[in-house]
């Protein structure tokens, strides 16, 4: 992955320009003529927040901003007028820009973050893809290198997990995703060790291996770690994330029209945690974390589970499947009993898991629950305030739990048609006995429509969340140090 953002230059003045200020800024200092300065000024007392100004040698992009009292806000505001210059810059075939922040308020990262994250292209089976990529191929700006470093990690683990999200079942199958994985973990400085269906069978993985029966193509299940040198944490946090390559819904085939489109993206919740794993890797977090992934189709095939089957999870849990379409929650259920043997400071997993979280809030955040200490859950929600990935937490009573009880196995793997999103929730607490967040990222995961910096398809919704939670946590800053 290109690391698009670069250290600014000496000479950036001579280069195709955005320059962020507020409407009282000084604009004089950069080379602009009388008349230039002039205009702009006539612009900003109109109310224009974008000007644009084209000198032939160079392109300058004058964009004001408002201050606003609330920090997320303006960030945010910044990344969607970065996913626009972007826009514009690939439409006049810029390939370099410099950012000048006249600002106070480090926007010039934020932009960068927008520009960069909208400039994402899947272009790998186009047959002329050459001539469809973007010219924008830098973004400078005035930071540190720890800065520039950490950013750039961070977007590409974004992007990489898009990459995987975006590849269709006919290359992503379970085994391939695994050797992606490897191959990730080996650039970014990641370990990654693959279990195959008899390693599987061995450790009694009994969800996992009935989602898994009616593929023609094997499961495997994936432990990353990256535990940097002198991490903050002594017990490790632990990632989770539902890694089901395609979703047909088994033998409960999805009854919607055109509900299987999507499917390939059901193991979006897989791909950000490769995504977080790669970027406080390449980003060298001092910190202890451990990613887990059940892979597989869900297929009706001759062999498929069936409606009414008792299966067996890995931790002894008998469940009765009344939905093959609820599958996420199987595999899910036994990375969570696996996580265990960690004796975990933290478990977050991350999953596609229900249309009812759809239902609930849309693609505008993560539905959210589970058990962990208050200062954890709200750190958790400021980061997501933070990246805007938000977080909506939902109610987590005691009440849900009693829907998934079965007339003849120890769990359902249904519940009723309302609240969906809590009681797959519930399901998956049953195998939980450490601090523990669920996130919901179904709605998010992959967009049917461009939203600014979030592109049409998948969108590594999470990648962001959690990476500025572990920086935090880490106690990490970067500021100075390398
Ligand atoms: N993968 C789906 C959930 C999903 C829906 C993801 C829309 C992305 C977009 C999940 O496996 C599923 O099928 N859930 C069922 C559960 C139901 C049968 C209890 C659902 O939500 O309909
Ligand atoms: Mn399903
Ligand atoms: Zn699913």
């Amino acid at each position: 992955m290109h690391s698009i953002i670069h250290k600014a230059e000496e000479s950036f003045l001579k280069s195709h320009l955005i320059i962020l200020g507020s409407p009282n800024s000084d604009w004089s200092q950069f080379n602009l003529s009388a008349d230039e300065l002039a205009f702009i000024q006539l612009k900003i007392k109109n109310g224009q927040k974008s000007i644009e100004i084209n000198q032939y040698s160079r392109y300058v992009f004058v964009e004001c901003f408002d201050q606003n009292d609330q920090p997320s806000l303006m960030f945010e505001n910044a990344r969607k007028r970065g996913a626009a210059m972007l826009k514009r810059c690939n439409e006049v075939h810029i390939d370099a820009v410099s950012i000048v922040d006249e600002m106070d308020e480090k926007l010039s990262m934020y932009v960068a973050e927008g520009m960069a994250l909208a400039n994402y292209q899947f272009l790998k089976y186009f047959t002329d893809s050459e001539s469809k990529k973007n010219s924008l191929k830098v973004i400078r700006i005035d930071e540190s290198d720890a800065e520039i470093r950490k950013l750039n990690a961070v977007i590409d683990g974004v992007l990489h997990a898009r990459d995987l999200v975006n590849e269709p079942l006919s290359y992503l199958t379970a085994l391939q995703f695994s050797q992606d994985i490897v191959t990730l973990g080996a650039a970014a400085g990641f370990e990654v060790e693959v279990f195959h269906k008899e390693q599987i069978e061995a450790l009694n993985m009994g969800g996992l291996l009935a989602v898994n029966k009616g593929t023609l193509e094997p499961p495997t299940f994936n432990v990353l770690t990256y535990r940097a040198d002198a991490p903050k944490n002594s017990k490790p946090i632990v990632l989770v994330g539902k890694g089901i390559v395609y979703d047909t819904g088994g033998l409960s085939l999805k009854p919607t029209e055109n509900s299987m489109d999507i499917m390939k993206c059901d193991m979006g919740g897989a791909a950000s945690v490769v995504g977080v794993l790669y970027a406080i890797a390449k980003a060298k977090i001092p910190i202890h974390v451990i990613g887990l992934i059940p892979a597989t189709e869900n297929r009706p095939g001759l062999s498929a589970y069936a409606p009414g089957d008792v299966i067996h999870m890995m931790d002894g849990t008998s469940v009765e499947v009344l939905n093959t379409d609820a599958e996420g929650r199987l595999v899910m259920a036994d990375a969570l009993s696996y996580a265990k043997k960690y004796n975990p400071e933290l478990v977050v997993d991350f999953a596609t898991l229900t249309g009812a979280a759809v239902r609930a809030i849309g693609k505008y955040g993560i539905v959210a629950m589970g058990a962990v200490n208050s200062s954890v859950k709200n750190a958790l929600i400021e980061s997501g305030h933070m990246t805007h990935e938000r977080l909506a937490m939902m109610p987590f009573w005691d009440e849900y739990a009693d829907l998934l009880k079965s007339d003849i196995a120890d769990l359902k793997n249904l519940g009723p048609a309302e609240a969906g999103h809590i009681t797959a929730g519930k399901f998956l607490a049953h195998f939980t006995d450490y601090p523990w967040m669920h996130l919901d990222i179904a709605g998010p995961a992959f967009l049917s429509q461009d939203d600014h910096y979030r592109l049409k398809g998948g969108t590594g919704t999470g990648v962001r969340l959690m990476f500025d939670f572990l920086l935090k946590e880490s106690g990490y800053l970067g500021a100075g140090s390398n």
